[in-house]
């Protein structure tokens, strides 16, 4: 079935459970990568941000599929210069991809950047660090998200990368509790205590860099290679199939044509075969030596993830 598993997020909709990432797409390529995802794979979901710089060809990939628009879910994200504007910022993402509405809204990074700064995307100080504003709490930004989301520019609103910390810092000021929070979640960083905590506020995690990103060391772990053996299927396979059973959604990126399919029925293939015993003895190859935290932009600010070297303890 087009758009395989879904996950009904705190919003009352259903997100489906596995999304084509676009980080990294090159605008050129991922044209093509989204309209065949949607057309031949059977994606019914793609995430995108402001902050990619290929939402236009985003667009046009979506229309080029010629799957309609109600049948598709879009996630797009609002970039750290942006948290004092997120209208305006909304507004241009819905313009380049050419949509009325967003499925889901994100507030990409918990750091607000200075919009007047020295660089559309990354400002710095004289200093060479980035240039946040530290006394625009997170907060703020999220009024405004609630507001786009009352006006029915977007139908759910959530976080990417925010802790426990940054959720406690949240939650206390919001009307409507975020639906998703995007976070790296793989194998080497599966970031245990962060899932429970989110499971008993209600937000569905979403797994970014599920595969462990570009130049993965994630592809060739001994452990995933003896279960995908198990089962006739393949690492990536594998490495998709175990976060699903775990109850994300997955945001696999790929802008080559064989992957973006065998992504999408290799990951299904393995949820259907994973077994509780399967899942339990990858959940502890993090914590027994393989913790791997990938994505670490140099933002200056102790976001409160653990594992995220010089910020905070190196404790799982
Ligand atoms: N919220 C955030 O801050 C944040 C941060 C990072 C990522 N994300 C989202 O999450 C998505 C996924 O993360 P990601 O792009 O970092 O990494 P990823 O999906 O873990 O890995 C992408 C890399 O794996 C390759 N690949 C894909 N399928 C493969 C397969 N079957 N076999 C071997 N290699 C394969 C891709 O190459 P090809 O494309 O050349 O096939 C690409 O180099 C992003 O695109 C973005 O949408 C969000």
């Amino acid at each position: 079935m087009a758009g395989g598993p879904t996950i009904k997020l705190n919003s009352g909709t259903e997100i489906p459970a596995i999304g084509l990432g676009t980080w990294q797409s090159k605008p050129e390529e991922v044209i093509s990568a989204v309209e065949y995802a949607l057309k031949e794979a059977g994606y019914r979901h793609i995430d995108c941000a402001w902050g990619y710089g290929n939402e236009k060809e985003v667009g046009e990939g979506i229309r080029r599929s010629g799957v309609p628009r109600s049948e598709i879910f879009i996630t797009s994200k609002l970039w750290s210069t942006r948290h004092q504007d997120v209208e305006v910022a909304l507004d241009e993402s819905l313009s380049a991809l050419g949509v009325e509405y967003l499925d889901l809204y994100l507030v990409h990074w918990p750091i607000c950047l200075n919009p007047k700064g020295n660089h559309p995307n990354f400002p710095t100080r004289p200093d060479g660090t980035r240039d946040v504003i530290h006394d625009w709490p997170i907060w703020k930004t999220w009024e405004q998200m609630e507001a786009v989301l009352k006006k029915g520019k977007v139908k759910a609103i959530g976080v990417s990368n925010a802790s426990e910390k940054i959720l406690e810092e949240l939650l206390p000021h919001v009307s409507v509790v975020p639906a998703v929070d995007q976070l790296e979640l793989h194998l080497y960083n599966p970031q245990h205590e962060l899932l429970d905590y989110l499971k008993s506020k209600g937000i569905v995690a979403q797994a970014y860099s599920p595969l462990g990103s570009t130049n993965s060391p994630l592809h060739t772990d001994e452990h995933v290679t003896d279960i995908a053996k198990k089962y006739e299927l393949s690492n990536t396979d594998i490495l998709l199939g175990y976060l699903l059973a775990k109850g994300m959604v997955v945001l696999p990126k790929s802008v080559t044509p064989a992957r973006i399919s065998s992504n999408f029925d290799g990951a299904i293939a393995a949820l259907n075969k994973l077994s509780k015993e399967d899942v339990e003895a990858l959940d502890k190859l993090a914590p027994s030596g393989k913790q791997k935290r990938i994505i670490m932009p140099p933002w200056g600010v102790d976001l409160g993830f653990r594992n995220w070297p010089g910020q905070s303890p190196l404790i799982l």
